[in-house]
């Protein structure tokens, strides 16, 4: 059998699903209660079910579902009453969404580069951004991996901002004896339909204030109060939340999630012990004090001169004509469009923003603009493949190098 049937074989398709899914979907097709209700009579169990369910799982007081991830991000900072020209520092790598939120409130994203082991934020980097505008910091957990929160924690006590966690990497990561989302003032999800939890689209906020999570709530589905009157609007808001149907298809991906949790976090570590062997590839070091990691993505650094210089999108290619399923990472925010040509939007003051035009030069963003042009990254459901098939990846990888 040849390496590209072989491994094509033994790598799970994701989304996984069996007939719990089916069952659970055409469960709710049947009831008719097809969204989860107004506010008072919970018509549609699932939503407020899942809800209770993740809290629970992430070990939050409060989870409010909503419609997708980055709607997440932006429903907490306008219940934080972040908004016109207050300044938010945001990972400098990570999707465009962590940042697109932050600009959705008219507020102003200040991005901050990496640490070049962990490929997460650099915390020690962070107070040479902060001026009299800025209000929050969004640390994003890339591929699980937990930024350094307790000295995160830290500098925002210290400088009185807020933290909203960008956990879409990040569903059970674990810190120094906590689970991610509840280091800071609050954590977001999404179950979009690549996420180690997915239903498609979907998304998740989690907190531990009564009134944080009230102000959520409210925004989130019209003003409204939890439990309160449907006609009654105590504040300006607007509908983002999630549907029975998604809410179903989580509550039976979360039952599947800690085997599956538990396994990428076993393969995680041996598969990254076999990479760091072969020379010249760097995986992703968990922060100090990491306990679990989400592994949404794996991303390995690669040293070009000992694979012959090749460049990633041809190391990429490769490993895809073996049946490997790797891709491209991120592209560091500075310099993807909207932010390198500033794409102004009305009535907004960009003047401190740390992009666009030679400000996105990447010599401003060392550190990520170097670690971007050398990396690549293996989808998550590779940590669910068989250790033979790891060690085959591993052993393919070495036929590439060129002493
Ligand atoms: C780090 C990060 N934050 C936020 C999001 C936004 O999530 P969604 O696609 O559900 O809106 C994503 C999605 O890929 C992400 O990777």
């Amino acid at each position: 059998m040849s390496f590209k049937e072989d491994t094509k074989n033994d790598l799970p398709k994701w989304p996984i699903y069996d007939k719990n899914e089916i069952n659970a979907l055409s469960d709710v097709i049947k009831s008719r209660n097809w969204w989860g209700g107004f506010p008072g009579d919970h018509q549609g169990e699932n939503v407020w079910r899942f809800q209770e369910e993740f809290a629970q799982f992430q070990e939050a007081k409060h989870c409010m579902a909503v419609c997708n991830g980055t709607v997440a991000i932006e429903s907490a900072l306008i219940a934080l009453n972040i908004g016109m020209g207050d300044e938010v520092i945001v990972s400098d790598y990570t999707f465009v969404a962590s940042a697109s939120a932050v600009i959705a409130t008219n507020a102003v994203p200040i991005f901050c580069d990496i640490d070049p082991n962990t490929l997460v934020m650099d915390v020690n980097k962070i107070e040479s951004l902060i001026t009299d505008r800025t209000k929050a910091i969004i640390p994003v957990h890339l591929g699980g991996n937990p930024v350094e929160l307790d000295r995160l924690l830290e500098i925002a006590y210290k400088n009185d901002l807020f933290i909203i966690e960008d956990c879409a990497h990040a569903h059970g990561s674990r810190y120094k004896g906590k689970r991610v989302g509840n280091w800071g003032d609050a954590g977001t999800f999404s179950f979009q339909a690549s996420k180690i939890i997915t239903s498609g689209e979907g998304g998740a906020i989690i907190c531990n204030s009564d009134d944080l999570a009230d102000k959520i709530y409210s925004y989130i589905d019209c003003g409204r109060k939890k439990n309160g009157y449907s006609y009654a609007h105590y504040s300006f808001g607007t509908n983002y939340r999630l549907g029975e149907l998604y809410a179903a298809l989580l509550r039976k991906q979360l039952e599947k999630f800690p085997e599956q949790h538990k396994l990428r976090n076993k393969n995680g570590q041996y598969f990254g012990n076999k990479l760091n062997e072969i020379g010249g590839i760097q995986t992703m070091k968990l922060t100090p004090g990491t306990e679990e990691c989400g592994y949404y993505v794996y991303p390995i650094v690669f040293d070009l001169s000992q694979f012959g210089k090749i460049t990633k999108k041809e190391f990429n290619k490769k490993l895809n004509k073996n049946g490997i399923p790797t891709d491209d990472c991120y592209p560091p925010l500075h310099r993807v469009d909207c932010f390198k040509n500033i794409k102004l939007k009305k009535g907004i003051d960009y003047g401190n923003a740390n992009w666009g035009k030679e400000r996105s030069f990447d010599n401003n963003f060392p550190v990520v603009s170097d670690i971007y042009s050398r990396s690549i990254e293996f989808p998550h459901e590779i940590l669910l493949a068989s250790k033979n098939k790891l060690d085959w990846i591993v052993e393919y990888i070495k036929t590439l190098k060129k002493d």
